[in-house]
């Protein structure tokens, strides 16, 4: 299944402006753990089509992660205006300088010390780890988790099912390509295996999909029944 979604990545993968092309990364070239951060951190809740321009406009202002550190409070506030959520930006800058003031202004490259950054938690710090660094970190958001929902069927509500889902995302996880993996999931999950109307046909897993085999791909995932008012 890895090879198949790793081959499907390396002709559809979305153009981002954190991303790296086909040939820069044919090429060796990595991704700027600094760039990668501040999308993973402006993705939280805001939508990819979003995030673009203000990634644009926040790294033209301030290329380097010791830039951002040393920018007024209020500048980096002005330009978050949009996309709310301000403890984010409050966050972003607190962890921009403890980069600088731990770190020499250089990203560590460990799923550790990421989450020992202030800002930085379970998700940011796995998923700057595996696009980064090229950790073989397993990177799970509502994309990835409806994506293994499918794949194996499972059954189990959400959120009791997390867990599960995980380990299936985790069991997934490619060791000789981590960063294009965790970002190929999430690209399924956000082009082809959507919350409505899956477009399975053209699905690179459509042949192992349990839910696909069984037809019940529009019931997952299960979302725990909420609770009467
Ligand atoms: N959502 C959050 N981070 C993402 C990424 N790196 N690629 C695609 N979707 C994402």
């Amino acid at each position: 299944m890895t090879a198949a979604l790793l081959a499907w990545y390396d002709r559809h993968a979305r153009i981002m402006p954190w991303r790296t092309g086909p040939a820069d990364r044919a090429a060796g070239l990595r991704p700027d753990p600094y760039r990668v951060w501040l999308s993973e951190v402006m993705l939280q809740q805001t939508t990819v089509a979003a995030v673009r321009k203000y990634h644009e406009r926040f790294t033209a202002l301030w290329p380097t992660v010791a830039d951002l550190a040393a920018a007024p409070d209020a500048d980096v506030m002005a330009e978050w205006a949009g996309l709310g959520y301000y403890a984010r930006a409050r966050n972003l800058l607190k962890c921009a300088r403890a980069v600088v003031a731990e770190h020499g202004g250089r990203f560590p490259d460990t799923h550790d010390a990421l989450i020992a950054l202030p800002g930085i938690g379970p998700y940011t710090a796995a998923a700057v780890a595996a696009i980064a660094f090229d950790r073989p970190e397993t990177v799970v958001d509502g994309n990835v988790e409806r994506v293994m929902s499918r794949l194996f069927d499972v059954k189990t509500p959400l959120p009791a099912a997390k867990p599960e889902l995980t380990a299936h995302a985790a069991r997934l996880t490619s060791h000789a390509r981590p960063d294009d993996h965790a970002q190929a999931v999430m690209d399924l999950g956000a082009t082809i295996c959507t919350p409505k109307s899956p477009a399975c046909g053209i699905c690179p897993l459509r042949a192992p999909c349990l839910a696909r085999q069984r037809g019940t791909e529009a019931q997952r995932p299960v979302k725990a029944a909420k609770k009467p008012k």
